[in-house]
């Protein structure tokens, strides 16, 4: 008898903690998203046909990890069309996002990790530095 009390306050406790915490981590990074991404990516990631790459799935990107933090900062300006036979039509770029700080681009890719990669988190020290060199013909 006393254990099941116990066992029910530690899956109450657990469940307050789930609730109250789990979807609060990523706030900002959220917020960010909402802001600057969800018009082109969408607001689940889901991206948009052909133009807009989905975010949703790890096994979608065609970067690496690694070189997120550069290519959301630079964006892209060039894209390959050699395969687009039709000229007119406008290729879709990534616009540059040099106004974000290590911080919020960590924060960011921590949502959507979070959310639909679930792999080992972006450390903001290792952002921080991959920030400080980013390629320059990204640009
Ligand atoms: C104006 C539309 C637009 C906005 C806004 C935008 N993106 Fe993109 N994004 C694109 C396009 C187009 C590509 C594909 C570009 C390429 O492959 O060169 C892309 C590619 C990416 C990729 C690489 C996917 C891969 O396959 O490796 C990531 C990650 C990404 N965007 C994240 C973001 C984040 C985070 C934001 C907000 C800070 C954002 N994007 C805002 C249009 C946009």
């Amino acid at each position: 008898m006393k254990h099941a009390k116990y066992a029910l306050l530690l899956s109450f406790s657990l469940a307050f903690l789930f609730l109250c915490c789990s979807n609060e981590t990523y706030k900002e990074g959220k917020l960010l998203y909402m802001h600057h991404c969800s018009s082109c990516h969408g607001e689940q990631m889901q991206g948009l046909g052909l133009l807009y790459p989905a975010l949703n799935n790890p096994a979608f990107l065609k970067k690496p990890k690694d070189q997120l933090p550069c290519f959301i900062r630079t964006g892209s300006s060039t894209v390959d069309s050699s395969a687009i036979k039709d000229k007119s039509l406008v290729m879709p770029t990534m616009p540059s996002f040099e106004h974000l700080d290590a911080i919020e681009i960590n924060n960011i890719l921590n949502y959507i990790n979070a959310n639909h990669w679930h792999q080992e988190i972006f450390h903001l020290p290792n952002t921080m530095k991959l920030l400080e060199s980013c390629p320059t013909s990204q640009k």
